[in-house]
């Protein structure tokens, strides 16, 4: 993992334009958000789907880096002022702290719009058919568009506050944080070809693994150290979110989480040898302390 994790950032360094590019302020605050940090779940997640199928794992690069892309835009915005207004992330002072907030804004913006250039080189990069190019460009958009990521943001914003209803937090959940995870799994998966059904499964793996990752952050955030998290605690609490751990109780968000990887498990059954880095990554998200 440690090995495919630091290939993920070389491949990161080499799709973000030089900070000596001009507009420089802008790339120098691109670079800042993603590289240097962070699990590189998405990533990993992307290239363990496409082994799992028996594909090359070279042949996920540009998905690579444009779903960590499209993930650290995800994190400069979830950040600002105007959101959770969080001024640590990574260990680091927030994209707005050191950049102020109308860099920060058009750094993601500049980060959403060169992952889907990045996802366009794929069959001149990688000899990628122009049809699954296609397919895995659908994928992200619609895994970070109105009905996916930016979809779950709006509704942990406007539920600020709200009484606690499961529905509108199993949605919160599914989309702000499942609908990457998916897009990961399902584009790497595709790469990979992957047959209708292995798709099915990879799908199934990919809404609990979504949602047992994203209950663990929010128990986490409950129970969690900064030092070890990298970012601050108990900030759901003070912005009033809905949160498993509020609505369930600790103890019962843990046992919904570990039925999640179970299912994660359960949809890898029929899968070879190869699907071991899934499998792995899945009881990792539960057992992590960051
Ligand atoms: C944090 O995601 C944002 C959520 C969706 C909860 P990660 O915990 O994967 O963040 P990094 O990339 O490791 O920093
Ligand atoms: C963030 O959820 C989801 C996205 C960034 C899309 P959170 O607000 O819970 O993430 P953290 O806890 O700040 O990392
Ligand atoms: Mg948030
Ligand atoms: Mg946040
Ligand atoms: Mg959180």
């Amino acid at each position: 993992m440690k090995q495919l994790v630091a290939e993920v950032e070389a491949i990161l360094d080499q799709a973000l334009p030089s900070a000596k590019v001009m507009p420089s302020v802008l790339h120098e605050s691109m670079r800042y958000s993603t590289l240097g940090g962070g699990k590189r779940l998405r990533a990993l997640l992307a290239m363990a789907a496409c082994a799992a199928v028996g594909g090359e794992i070279r042949s996920t690069s540009s998905l690579v880096a444009a779903i960590e892309m499209v993930h650290a835009y995800s994190l400069i915005h979830d950040d600002l002022p105007c959101m959770d207004d969080d001024d640590l992330r990574r260990g680091k002072p927030t994209n707005h702290i050191v950049y102020g907030e109308a860099i920060a804004v058009l750094a993601g913006d500049a980060l959403l719009t060169e992952a889907f250039a990045e996802l366009a080189k794929m069959p001149d990069k990688y000899g990628i058919s122009y049809e699954t190019t296609v397919r895995v460009i659908l994928e992200l958009a619609h895994g970070a568009g109105s009905q996916g990521m930016v979809g779950g943001q709006v509704m942990d914003i406007s539920s600020q506050d709200q009484e606690l209803d499961a529905d509108t937090l199993r949605y919160i959940h599914e989309h702000k944080t499942g609908a990457l995870f998916k897009a990961a799994l399902r584009g790497g998966a595709l790469l990979g070809g992957a047959d209708e059904e292995q798709l099915r499964q990879i799908t199934r793996y990919a809404e609990n693994f979504g949602l047992a990752f994203q209950i663990t952050d929010d128990i986490l955030d409950e129970t969690g150290k900064v030092e070890q998290l990298g970012k601050a605690v108990q900030t759901d609490q003070r912005l009033g979110k809905q949160t498993y751990p509020r609505l369930y109780g600790l103890e019962k968000s843990q046992q919904m989480a570990k039925r999640c990887v179970e299912e994660c498990l359960e949809a890898l059954e029929g899968f070879s040898p190869e699907a071991g880095l899934l499998r792995e990554l899945a009881t990792f998200i539960i057992q992590r302390d960051h």
